[in-house]
């Protein structure tokens, strides 16, 4: 519930390093991460959704437990994970966590992208 009152790192990051939107096949909300990578790590995480209660607060905890992790790390992150750590979610709403958890791994590879087209 915290989460959902007050969501952590809401917002967009206007020169993201990764950009990551998934859709959702089950309601047809939307979400988008935004990452900022520095030495591996991701140093900033936003995102942006439009999605229910449920949505915001995966979203939420997605982003508080990817900041500063490794990326290798950070893409282990499963929708599993993301519902545990809200302490369990209704099983209705086991697909909304999806969406969090699949938008940052769009945008890592999306990072992963940027880089092999620079160099
Ligand atoms: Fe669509 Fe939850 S009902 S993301």
């Amino acid at each position: 519930m915290d989460h959902f009152r007050n969501p952590r790192n809401m917002g967009e990051i206007p020169d993201a390093d990764g950009i990551g939107t998934v859709g959702n096949p089950v309601c047809g909300d939307m979400m988008t991460v935004y990452i900022k990578i520095r030495d591996n790590q991701i140093e900033d995480i936003k995102f942006k959704t439009f999605g229910c209660g449920a949505a915001i607060a995966t979203s939420s905890m997605v982003t508080e437990l990817a900041k500063g992790k490794e990326i290798t790390e950070a893409e282990k992150i499963s929708r599993l994970d993301v519902a545990d750590s809200l302490g369990g979610l209704p099983k209705v709403k086991m697909h909304c966590s999806n969406l969090a958890a699949d938008a940052l791994k769009a945008a890592i590879e999306d990072y992963r992208k940027r880089r092999k087209a620079k160099r």
